[in-house]
């Protein structure tokens, strides 16, 4: 329950409003509480009236009775119309409070969510990170909204009506009261089953939506390998499971309100017992009786609430954990420091690196220096490493200890604004991911104003050799990307992300492996735009073809995650006999 001090916060941000409820509640409770109390009045001044009038002719004392309840009957519905306003503006106060908090909660989440970095996303999955966002708050919603207000409104609900049935009969009240402790609980049980039985459903629902859509994600794979059945079958048993976990929850829900109404028959049916024996003695009117049935129907809800509220609330603290999770989850801290310059060199000294959950280090005592102005090339067998160093360089993956081992201009990475120095950065990761927006705004998409001269963008376009490909997409440059627009060829992707990172102009370009799905005769005309361009620029292109590496002033070449040669295309050629042999089996292909 802890947890849940955290949204005391906003309870006082809402604190006015929240007042308002509660003031709406008193109201709506003290206006409840008079109906019980006309009814008595009514019926013991009509029985009155009907034993004083005996005897005196029937039209006369049945147009007096018919006045007097009436006049009761008007009473009630005016009292009935009040409490309906104040309920309204219980639910109108409490419940938009709940709304608010919870537009408050997604957007902290959100906002959180952008300032992680990169070893959170390695942790959770992006299912987890919406469910939080969803599911979780909205559990805390339901204590914000409908918990406090049932709670409170079975407080007051208490307070009135329990002190005006003392009023009337001290010994019959305890009567009453007594199987309600019962219902409590019992209701208290049966939603905790509830909620537990929800739980489970859904997770078998979302295991179902996320193998649904990784069915048709992979549609044409599992079509071509001929694997429809398999797959059918999957999806039924685990409709299966998500079928058998919702028939348990409605046996559950079923009981829910034949117990209540069980429960409740069996208080009535003693105040009416025992009441009925109060009235026999004289002690008791039957307008007493009445509103003493009366007053048990006022108190079932409540009580049925008190259980229900329960579980809500426990439900919400165990989301406002998984929230807390998150929102306390350690964020980079960008230092204030000066502006970024960089225009001596980037160091990398003795850097080791293993990937979380990996025993196998990704990088081994690396050390390098990147000169500004320098183009640096780096190559090696799959899984050499090379994403990995240019990953850690330009602070994707980003932890204190990594840090302190990249330095710029000889400070090192922690102390560096990231914010700055990644707007000096253009990056071309190697698996390219556009946004489902045009394919002009995916180019734009790095530069922080949002606005492009027209010309600049086509440089870019240029640059990546997208011109000619521009006459097939319907709208040009304007044609939308994605589920609902064209979908873009490997190469034709790659160079629009060479595009998104050329136009940003920046001092320090990486590019992870962006031509390898592009023909030989484009890549040539690339590289030859690409050294123009990376002019006075520094640069580090990872690529496993020699078309580009001869691009770079040094070349690195790595294996098992450290430098086993670095020098120019010649020095390598004469030394180092994984570059030659890349080298020739390139250029055999060409002959
Ligand atoms: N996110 C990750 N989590 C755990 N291990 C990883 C992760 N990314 C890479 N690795 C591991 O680190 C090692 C180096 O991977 P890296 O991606 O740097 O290789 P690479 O040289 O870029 O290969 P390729 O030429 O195929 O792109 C590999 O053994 C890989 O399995
Ligand atoms: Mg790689």
């Amino acid at each position: 329950m802890r947890e849940l001090l955290f949204l005391n916060q906003y309870l006082i941000k809402y604190g006015k409003m929240m007042v308002w409820g509660i003031i709406f509640i008193l109201l709506t409770n003290v206006f409840s509480a008079s109906v019980p109390v006309l009814v008595r009045l009514g019926l013991d001044e009509a029985l009155k009236q009907s034993l004083w009038i005996t005897g005196k002719g029937d039209a006369l004392a049945s147009s007096l009775i018919f006045q007097t309840a009436l006049a009761f009957g008007l009473g009630i519905l005016l009292v009935a119309i009040i409490r309906g306003v104040c309920m309204y503006y219980m639910r109108q106060t409490l419940i938009v409070v709940s709304r608010q908090v919870e537009y408050d909660l997604k957007n902290r989440l959100y906002s959180k969510y952008q300032k992680l970095g990169e070893s959170f996303y390695r942790k959770h999955m992006t299912g987890d990170l919406l469910s939080r966002t969803s599911e979780d708050v909205s559990n805390v919603r339901m204590y914000i909204g409908p918990a406090i207000m049932y709670f409170a409104n079975m407080i007051f609900t208490f307070v009135v009506v329990i002190y005006q049935m003392a009023q009337a009969n001290a010994s019959l009240t305890v009567w009453v009261l007594l199987p309600l402790p019962f219902l409590s609980y019992s209701i208290y049980q049966v939603s905790r089953r509830m909620n537990l039985g929800n739980k489970q459903i859904q997770e078998q629902l979302s295991v179902l939506t996320a193998s649904a859509q990784e069915t048709f994600a992979g549609i044409r794979i599992i079509k071509s390998f001929g694997m429809e059945n398999t797959f059918s079958a999957k999806f039924q048993s685990e409709g299966e499971e998500y079928k058998k976990r919702n028939m348990q929850l409605a046996k559950i829900n079923a009981l829910f309100f034949p117990m209540m109404l069980l429960l409740m028959g069996l208080s009535t049916l003693i105040v009416i017992y025992l009441g009925g024996k109060e009235v026999e003695k004289g002690a008791f009117t039957p307008g007493n009786l009445a509103e003493f049935v009366i007053y048990l129907n006022m108190l079932i809800w409540p009580v049925a609430s008190l259980g229900w509220t329960t579980a809500l609330v426990q439900k919400a603290a165990a989301s406002q954990k998984r929230i807390n999770e998150f929102l306390t989850a350690e964020e980079h801290q960008e230092v204030a420091g000066k502006p970024f310059v960089f225009d001596r060199d980037i160091a990398i000294q003795n850097l080791n690196f293993t990937y979380e959950g990996k025993t196998q280090p990704a990088l081994k005592n690396l050390s390098l220096t990147i000169k500004r102005g320098e183009i640096l090339g780096v190559t090696g067998r799959t899984g050499a490493g090379k994403s990995t160093l240019v990953q850690l360089l330009s602070a994707m993956y980003y932890s204190s200890q990594d840090a302190a081992n990249v330095l710029i201009d000889g400070i090192p990475l922690q102390d560096i604004n990231l914010h700055e120095f990644r707007s000096h950065l253009a990056y071309v990761p190697q698996d390219v991911f556009l946004f489902s927006e045009t394919i002009r705004d995916n180019i734009a998409f790095g530069i922080e104003s949002g606005e492009i001269a027209d010309d600049e963008l086509q440089l870019a376009v240029n640059a990546a050799c997208l011109q000619k490909d521009i006459p097939q997409w319907p709208q040009g440059l304007n044609t939308l990307l994605g589920e609902r627009g064209v979908s873009l060829s490997g190469g034709q992707k790659q160079r629009v992300a060479l595009a998104r990172a050329l136009v940003k102009r920046a001092d320090l370009y990486v590019l992870d492996d962006c031509l390898s799905a592009v023909d030989a005769e484009t890549e040539r005309q690339i590289i030859d735009h690409l050294s123009l361009w990376l002019k006075d620029a520094t640069a580090i292109i990872v690529a496993h073809r020699i078309a580009p590496l001869k691009m770079a002033n040094r070349i690195v070449v790595l294996e098992e995650g450290a430098i086993i040669d670095i020098g120019t295309h010649e020095e390598l050629l004469h030394r180092c006999e994984y570059y030659r042999n890349l080298n020739d089996s390139q250029s055999a292909e060409f002959q």
